[in-house]
């Protein structure tokens, strides 16, 4: 049984119809402060599997040790946290107590049950500005904001939880840029108010939700002058997680095979697009132009962001697949079938 906290979430219900095609049995664990419980039926209706599903709070310990020991479960993916960079620079008391306290009552509650295997969503936000590319795992930690540092923080608890008992496994994912969605149509992304995101916005702006997309800088020290980021389809992100599995399970403590104990991957293509880049590929996928005004750099953003994915391809075998074309046509496949997302 694989316990999945956040996994009504855009990127938890892609992992969960992976896990469950997949054949594991799945719980998820969410208080759906962001997210919809309809996400979890659609994730049933795409792979004709049932998964249990349990409403509560990462920062409530006994709900999980209740909940963990009611599911037998063997391994935890752990997504649940806040996401929001600008929101976590007004409210960081929040970011830090979703985030950090909340992996701190799943680690003790993981402890009280002896499950000893756990996959957790960082991000490449922790590097911050890059100081070499494409960015290599040992790159400098140096996030910007309270919502990198608070995933910056949690890495380094599981690496002293770690370090504290060499026997438990641990895999650190990086994310890149997740976008696009599952090709069913049924599920995606559907930010609450105004999408912080490039691609959430610009299929908000196809669908006529809204009227035009602004472009935070076109003074870039790029080729054509805006930011540049690593943009990888949901649905590889979420393969990369059940390889991280496989090869946690895999582990052999007998043979003293510490190097993999606490793995730290990237999770990207290798592959830099720009924002005009995303929004020419979005026009392709969705039949028509995409109105954009030029506007001035969004503060504490940086100019180009890719990763190195060879160690992924190194220590989990994953390398993405899918293309930026593909992740358009999904994303506007999701969202000209879902205009307002889940809400009916
Ligand atoms: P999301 O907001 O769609 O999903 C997070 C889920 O966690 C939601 O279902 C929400 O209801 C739940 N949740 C939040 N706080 C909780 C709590 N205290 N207890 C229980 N449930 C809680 O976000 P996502 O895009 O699916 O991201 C998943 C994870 O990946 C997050 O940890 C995020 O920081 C990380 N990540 C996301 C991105 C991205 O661009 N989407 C990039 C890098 C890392
Ligand atoms: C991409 C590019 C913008 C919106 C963020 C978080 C990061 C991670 C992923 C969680 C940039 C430009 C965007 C718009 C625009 N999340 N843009 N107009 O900033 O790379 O990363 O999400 O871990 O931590 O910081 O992603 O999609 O917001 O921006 O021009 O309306 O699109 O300036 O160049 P970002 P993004």
């Amino acid at each position: 049984m694989i316990f999945v906290t956040g996994g009504a979430g855009y990127i938890g219900s892609h992992i969960c119809v992976e896990l469950l095609n997949a054949g594991y049995d799945v719980t998820v664990f969410d208080n759906f402060s962001n997210s919809s419980p309809e996400a979890l039926v659609r994730v049933q209706q795409i792979t004709g599997r049932n998964l249990q599903v349990i409403r509560g709070d990462c920062r409530d310990r006994d709900a999980l040790i209740t909940a963990l020991q009611q599911s037998q479960t063997n391994a935890v993916i752990h997504f649940a946290g806040l996401k929001a960079v600008g929101e976590s620079v007004s409210k960081p008391l929040n970011y830090y107590d979703h985030n950090v306290v909340g992996t701190l009552r799943l680690l003790e509650a993981m402890q009280v049950c002896h499950i000893r295997t756990i996959v957790f969503s960082s991000s490449a936000t922790v590097y911050g500005d890059p100081v070499h590319l494409p960015i290599t795992e040992d790159h400098p930690l140096s996030p910007t904001n309270p919502y990198g540092r608070s995933k910056w923080m949690i890495e380094e608890i599981l690496r002293d939880v770690y370090r504290s008992d060499p026997s438990i496994r641990i895999c650190i994912l990086r994310y890149f840029n997740p976008v696009g969605a599952h090709d069913s149509g049924l599920i995606g992304e559907d930010p609450q108010g105004i999408p912080n995101n490039l691609v959430p916005f610009i299929a908000q702006v196809a669908v006529g939700r809204r009227e035009r997309l602004n472009i935070w800088g076109n003074d870039y020290p790029t080729p054509d002058r805006t930011g540049v980021r690593d943009y990888i389809h949901v649905v590889d992100l979420a393969i990369g997680h059940l390889q991280a599995l496989a090869v946690l399970k895999n582990i052999d403590h007998e043979r003293n095979d510490q190097s993999f104990g606490c793995m730290t991957v990237n999770l990207g293509t290798g592959q830099g697009h720009s924002v005009l880049d995303v929004i020419h590929a979005y026009e392709k996928a969705c039949g028509h132009s995409i109105p954009y005004q030029m506007a001035p750099r969004r503060s504490g953003d940086i100019a180009v962001c890719y990763a190195d994915p060879q160690f992924a391809y190194k220590i989990l075998g994953w390398k993405a697949q899918l293309s930026l074309e593909a992740m358009c046509r999904d994303s506007w496949r999701w969202q000209s079938r879902n205009p307002n997302g889940y809400q009916k």
